[in-house]
């Protein structure tokens, strides 16, 4: 398949900004990106589409979800509000013990159906590439449900899935060494063997997985191949973050509590820095500090944390806002963040940009200008989303 897309009025890559751009699309792929005027011979012939003088941005890149989830958490966000802890509900059984519950009870398709409903939402907001993360099933089978659940979406939806295997918290009854025994020597070699995911994360904090737990979950999952990033500095600092860059991890997120040692560890390794602000706001945590950690030399990315505890945010663009009033980006800082950078924290370099070799995929502002998304607080203006250069969501009208 190839095509040309002309009528660009403004593209961020998101490096650059060009105006009067134009792309051409073969096989899913970019294979030439540039000014209009200047489109090769080569290209001249190939079918066009017109996108009417609208503004393009690369398809944003989610690279941290809990999307697999039964049930809702408002009594909580409600007891939380009056100014109960989440700490304390998480420690008394609740918070993410009480998510574990409604999702056990949930039977496989419904949980599909609930998480595919809930990446509608997302692509609708030019959400191309979405990581989603197991981790309230706990008990080994319940685990690998969740992570049949992932690869159903990963086969069905329009965005690139990236499925990741949690370690959350240790469920109730278990023995901690028991619990982590298990997890390294059989949901690790499970989900490796399956392909069920690419990735092991955990909860290394306060009231989930020690340091020594994580390294030792972390080793096992190098040892079968399998990418690593954790929770890391959330609610205490734990000294996860520079676990991640030793460990050579995709990203460290969350990073509430850090500090400029932590910041220096990333900067100096390969480890991207993954700000949640959805969870920082909405817990009512002290706000990470990204304007320091991107002058540290932090590869720093914005992701949702969608999940039904800590971060019921459904809007990308929300994140990059409160980041760039709160974290003090700029626009075009946060707009990398959650395009190139967050591709990075999925190690992948041919997501989130608008360059020759990477995936065509893209969101139309309904603006002249294409940052006017980020202008504009939860009504931003999307006309359309495209996926692999294939109209996915929104007006196919150019009018
Ligand atoms: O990323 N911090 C741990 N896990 C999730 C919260 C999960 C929950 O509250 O249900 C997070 O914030
Ligand atoms: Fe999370």
């Amino acid at each position: 398949m190839k095509q040309v897309f002309t009528g660009i009025r403004e593209l961020y890559t998101p490096r650059s900004r060009l105006e009067h751009a134009a792309f051409a699309v073969q096989e899913g792929r970019f294979v030439w990106v540039g000014a209009q005027d200047s489109l090769p011979e080569a290209y001249r012939a190939w079918p066009r589409t017109d996108l009417g003088g609208r503004g393009v941005l690369p398809g944003l890149v989610d690279a941290h979800t809990h999307l697999v989830y039964a049930g809702n958490r408002l009594d909580e966000y409600m007891q939380r509000a009056r100014g109960e802890r989440y700490e304390a509900i998480l420690a008394a059984g609740g918070g993410i013990y009480a998510t574990v519950r409604a999702t056990l009870a949930a039977s496989e398709e419904a949980l599909y159906e609930e998480a595919r409903a809930r990446a509608q939402i997302f692509l609708a907001q030019g959400v191309t590439a979405i990581e989603i993360k197991s981790g309230y099933g706990l008990l080994p089978e319940a685990e690998l449900k969740l992570l049949r659940v992932i690869r159903r979406l990963k086969k069905d939806l329009a965005q690139h899935v990236f499925p990741t295997l949690l370690a959350h918290v240790i469920p109730k009854g278990w023995a901690r060494s028991q619990y982590v025994q298990m997890f390294c020597q059989e949901l690790i070699p499970e989900a490796a063997q399956t392909g069920l995911a690419e990735a092991v994360d955990v909860f290394c904090d306060e009231g989930a997985f020690t340091l020594d737990e994580t390294r030792q979950i972390l080793e096992a999952a190098l040892s079968h191949n399998l990418r690593i990033k954790l929770h890391a500095e959330q609610i205490a600092h734990t000294g996860a973050t520079k676990l991640a860059a030793e460990l050579g991890a995709l990203s460290a997120d969350h990073l509430e509590q850090t500090t400029p040692d932590d910041w220096q560890a990333l900067a100096k390794s390969s480890t991207v820095g993954t700000l949640l602000p959805g969870a920082a706001v909405i817990l009512r945590k002290p706000f990470p500090k990204a304007r320091a950690m991107w002058e540290a030399g932090v590869k720093v990315a914005i992701a949702t944390d969608h999940n039904p505890g800590s971060s019921p945010l459904f809007s990308p663009w929300l994140g990059m806002q409160l980041t760039v009033s709160l974290g003090h980006l700029s626009l075009e800082e946060a707009l990398v963040a959650h395009t190139e950078h967050a591709a990075l924290a999925l190690g992948r370099s041919d997501l989130g940009i608008v360059e020759p070799g990477a995936w065509a995929d893209f969101v139309v502002v309904d603006s002249v200008q294409a940052l006017e998304a980020l202008y504009r607080w939860c009504h931003s203006p999307i006309h359309s989303v495209y996926i692999a250069g294939r109209w996915v969501w929104g007006s196919q009208s150019v009018l």
